[in-house]
């Protein structure tokens, strides 16, 4: 049953994001509210395939739906222009055309592959989300992101293309793995520490895995970044920039590591203990707001300090990779106290360097 559901309206878009429990049977019927094509490609990586795909195809079926499955290896690796090549040719010979729509079964790497596709297919089809990891859930499927990687670094290429429905049933979860679990808690930590000091509280007593809680739980974030995306729609004014807060230190140890030794949460969660640290000494946040910050980090079983044998001496190299650093300035995001963050250009690469020597 559909519990909850947020409407994210920007320039020229408006879109539902359904949340509740047990809609697996219903994610046809669903869209058929919403879109009007017949032909659509379900877009899915292996793993989630092999648990959900058979279900879904026939709910799309069973509404009316000539759904074409489409199956990929599960994995980061899978997010290359030669994947996005690929499914195009299977979506034309399943005969699939403009009033054809995509629907990205899986987490935020089928989410960012199938967007790419859908923004891309005959100058642009419709895409609907059915996020299958926390982290898609609270984060990649909102804010019409999409794209693909090359060999020199993550999600160079892409589109902005917002989805047309966003459908989270929190159900799907339960299958995920605990490290993949925990990892969406970094994002959602992430949320509590730049906008809901509310949340940061109640997180602090989290204990559960319970669908009503959740769905709370992903209505609430789904919330804070699309409010966030509102105020600042074409990223201009730095107040959209804040979603990156821990992001400078995160990548880079993602890229250090070789996107392999830790998933995007907890490196994200080492940048969010390294950015915390620089707002302790450039931000005025308190020591005591600081703890609590990592403490919350390690209530999820997310790293805080790196790991023994990282080659650590590569993450400040890595920070040049990153969008961020414009014409060699750094535009860092602080946050002065829990429920609260800003860009600013004052960090020095000194202060970076500083904070990730002492993870
Ligand atoms: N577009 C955006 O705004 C945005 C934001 C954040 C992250 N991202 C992207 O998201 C990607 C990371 O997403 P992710 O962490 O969801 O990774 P993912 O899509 O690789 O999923 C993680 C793993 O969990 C498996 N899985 C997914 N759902 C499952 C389920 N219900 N049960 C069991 N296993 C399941 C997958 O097969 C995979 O092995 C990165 O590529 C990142 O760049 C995009
Ligand atoms: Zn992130």
């Amino acid at each position: 049953m559909v519990r909850t559901g947020v409407e994210i309206c920007g320039a020229g878009y408006c879109y539902r994001t359904l949340i509740g429990s047990g809609l697996l049977e219903k994610f046809g019927q669903y869209t058929g509210k919403y879109l009007r094509g017949k032909t659509c490609a379900i877009i899915s990586d292996t793993n989630v395939a092999r648990l959900l795909a058979s279900r879904v195809k026939e709910s799309f079926t069973s509404a009316g739906f000539k759904p074409t499955l489409i199956t990929l290896p599960a994995g980061e690796k899978s997010k290359t222009l030669r994947q996005v090549a690929t499914i195009c040719e299977q979506m034309t010979a399943a005969g699939l055309d403009r009033q054809s729509f995509v629907v990205g079964l899986g987490g935020g790497v089928i989410g960012d592959l199938s967007g790419f596709v859908a923004a891309i297919y005959h100058r642009g089809i419709p895409h609907v989300q059915i996020p299958t990891t926390l982290l898609a859930m609270v984060d990649s499927s909102i804010g019409g992101k999409t794209g693909v990687n090359t060999r020199d670094g993550k999600n160079l290429l892409g589109a902005v293309h917002q989805p047309s429905l966003v459908i989270d049933d929190v159900e799907i979860l339960k299958t995920l793995p605990p490290r993949e679990f925990n990892q969406g808690f970094a994002e959602i930590i992430k949320h509590a520490i730049i906008a809901d000091a509310k949340l940061f509280v109640k997180l602090q007593s989290w204990d559960t895995r319970a669908s009503p809680k959740l769905q709370e739980l992903v209505r609430r974030n789904i919330k804070i970044k699309s409010k966030i995306i509102a105020s600042d729609e074409y990223d201009r004014t730095g107040k959209r920039a804040v979603l990156n807060f821990g992001h400078t230190v995160g990548h880079a140890i993602e890229r250090a590591g070789n996107y392999r030794k830790l998933l995007h949460g907890e490196a994200l969660s080492l940048g969010i203990v390294a950015a915390c640290a620089i707002s302790l000494k450039r931000a005025g946040l308190s020591s005591k707001q600081r703890d609590a910050a990592v403490n919350l980090l390690e209530r999820f079983e997310l790293p805080t300090c790196l790991p023994k044998n990282f080659p650590r001496n590569k993450i400040v190299s890595a920070l040049k990779f990153d969008k961020k650093f414009e014409s060699g300035k750094i535009r860092f995001v602080v946050t002065p106290k829990i429920g609260a963050a800003y860009l600013t250009d004052t960090i020095t690469l000194d202060d970076i360097r500083e904070a990730v020597s002492d993870l």
